[in-house]
């Protein structure tokens, strides 16, 4: 019961048993520290603290490079006798012993729930695994909500466990710019801050001129180097988004003279969705605008070290661009007709300037509206994810990350449960079923396709708990169609896996939704009589009515309903 499903593996007689005299052999240092930190979880529980040594070939677990492996594949061949675990790198040496943990019982290898008369025994097996995608990420919009560096941290530590290698984080938006950039400190100490407002995210009355602002908070760049160490000792790379023309009220908050100058209201960092000042945007004629955003390029080209820098680029209204003078004289300079062709002009130089920092830059699929940035990688959102394909016609790489599917902001189970949101639903089910390849493609676009990412909008958060609860269990899902072999979805056996693994996310003290176990009911009109249908997205949750059919009885073997 693994999670993401291995590609292939054979389970044979009998059992591996971890005792307190184990040796565990390795051939380095980084693969001392991996293989550290499990023996150190494991210790923590069992009371074992099995010895590590470096070039031992005769340990009890053993990790071994085989070079001929693809990147991130590992091979773990468990007998009674011993556990050996073969990769050509790091990767799949980490993704071995994530495996290794959920075969564990639950807690073992998070520490918790001190046990030590139990048996700890991995069943003898061969386990020949690698992803089916280079790409498998998560992005967490930390701009509307906060995450505090902790709570991030816990999150990442969960991803990594379910071999997710990418966090793209969407660092700023109208509600917050959340990176510190020393050259400009008024991006945080104005940007990061917020009025407060406890309606809903739709109903947020923005900030009046001088109203106090309390709610907020940002990385500075040392925390933020903390995350991306953090993260890389997890196989994880931070990919950092910094928005641009439009989603970034927060940053013409603190510099209002980066937006249009016929911009004439009160530009505040928005608490809501902001009305007409979502319409604020940066200014494409200003040429400082692209002298600050170059500096700001630099120090995030300097602070991350991956290899790709996310632009944004998505919904920039061009109302104001329409009436401005700068803007206008831009077009009129560069020759441009339409105002969309404007943002390919402003994306184009920034994108240019990434790339000469050595970078390559990513956006959302708008940039697909006018012409494209050379090199740019498309996160397709729209429409089933389907304007990203119009980047594949032309050669470009991109990942798929459809709102009507892999958006987790929205609701993932009956509605009435849940906690306030929008858009509808995307459950478990939707998550786990879908297949970003569609028959009607062109062959070439599964070969730029890089991989799938889940999306975590945190309109509606306000508290860590609330992300974790939009995120888990989906976020099992979203792991397996990232690293699962295409073609083999098998919803019941995902079922089973997760009811093994779930247990474990638990017990990083992760709050996870039980949507799944709801029991949903449909309403229809029969003569003079209303006919209730009641149905369950897990087919193990027994649906029982009572002989006469008056009183429905729901039940779940596993979780009390909450239909009771
Ligand atoms: C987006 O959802 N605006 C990328
Ligand atoms: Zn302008």
């Amino acid at each position: 019961p693994v999670v993401p499903v291995p590609a292939e593996y054979s389970v044979g007689e009998g059992y591996f048993y971890f005792n307190a005299d184990m040796k565990f052999g390795v051939e380095n240092e980084s693969q001392l520290r991996m293989v550290s930190d499990f023996v150190t979880l494991l210790g923590r529980q069992t009371g074992f603290i099995p010895s590590i040594m470096i070039g031992s070939e005769t340990a009890d677990v053993r990790l071994k490079t085989v070079t001929s492996l693809p990147d991130e594949a590992y091979n773990l061949i468990v007998t009674s006798e011993k556990i050996l675990i073969e990769s050509a790198g790091d990767a799949g040496f980490f993704y071995a012993l994530q495996s290794l943990r959920q075969l564990l019982p639950a807690g073992v290898v998070e520490g918790k729930k001190q046990n030590r008369t139990m048996e700890y025994k991995i069943p003898v097996m061969t386990v020949n695994d690698r992803p089916r995608f280079g790409y498998r990420g998560l992005m967490i919009d930390v701009s509307r909500y906060f995450m505090p560096k902790h709570n991030l941290l816990k999150i990442i530590d969960a991803a990594s466990f379910l071999k997710i290698n990418k966090i793209h984080l969407h660092l700023v938006d109208d509600n917050g710019w959340r990176l510190e950039i020393k050259k400009y400190p008024r991006l945080t100490q104005v940007g990061a801050w917020r009025v407060k407002r406890d309606e809903p995210f739709p109903n947020r009355r923005n900030q009046e001129e001088g109203e106090p602002v309390s709610v907020g908070g940002y990385y500075t760049q040392d925390d933020m180097r903390e995350i991306i160490r953090f993260a890389a000792l997890r196989q994880i790379e931070i990919i950092p988004e910094i928005e641009m023309p439009a989603h970034t009220n927060s940053s013409l908050a603190a510099y209002p003279e980066l937006a249009c100058p016929v911009v004439d209201r009160f530009i505040g960092v928005l608490p809501g969705i902001g009305g007409k000042n979502s319409e604020i945007v940066y200014c494409a004629g200003n040429d400082s605008v692209f002298s600050f955003l170059e500096d700001v390029i630099d120090e995030v080209s300097e602070l991350f070290p991956s290899k790709y820098i996310h632009l944004g680029g998505d919904e920039a209204s061009k109302v104001n661009w329409a009436k401005c003078p700068k803007c206008r004289a831009r077009m009129e300079a560069e020759h441009i007709e339409h105002t969309e062709e404007l943002q390919s002009y402003f994306m184009t130089r920034m994108s240019n300037y990434v790339r000469s920092k050595g970078k390559e830059v990513m956006g959302w699929d708008e940039l697909t509206n006018s012409t494209l940035p050379e090199g740019a990688i498309i996160y397709g959102w729209q429409g089933f994810g389907k304007a990203a394909l119009k980047a594949a016609a032309q050669g470009h790489r991109f990942i798929m990350t459809p709102a009507r599917i892999l958006y987790f902001i929205r609701y993932q189970g009956p509605q009435w449960f849940e906690p306030l949101t929008y858009f509808g639903n995307n459950t478990l089910k939707d998550v786990y079923t879908y297949e970003p390849v569609q028959e009607e493609w062109k062959p070439v676009y599964e070969d730029l396709l890089m991989g799938v990412q889940a999306s975590m909008w945190t309109e509606f958060c306000n508290s860590p708990d609330d992300v974790e609860y939009q995120l888990f269990p989906r976020l099992l899902a979203l792991s397996d169609i990232a690293w699962a072999k295409k073609g083999t979805k098998d919803w019941p056996d995902f079922l089973k896996r997760i009811d093994k693994v779930l247990p474990h996310i638990e017990a990083m003290d992760i709050t996870c939704a039980r949507s799944m176990y709801n029991i949903d009911h449909k309403v229809t009109p029969k003569g003079k009589k209303l006919m209730v249908e009641l149905s369950c997205i897990r087919p193990d949750v027994e649906i029982r009515y009572t002989e006469d059919g008056t009183e429905p009885v729901a039940s779940s073997s596993l979780y009390a309903s909450p239909l009771t």
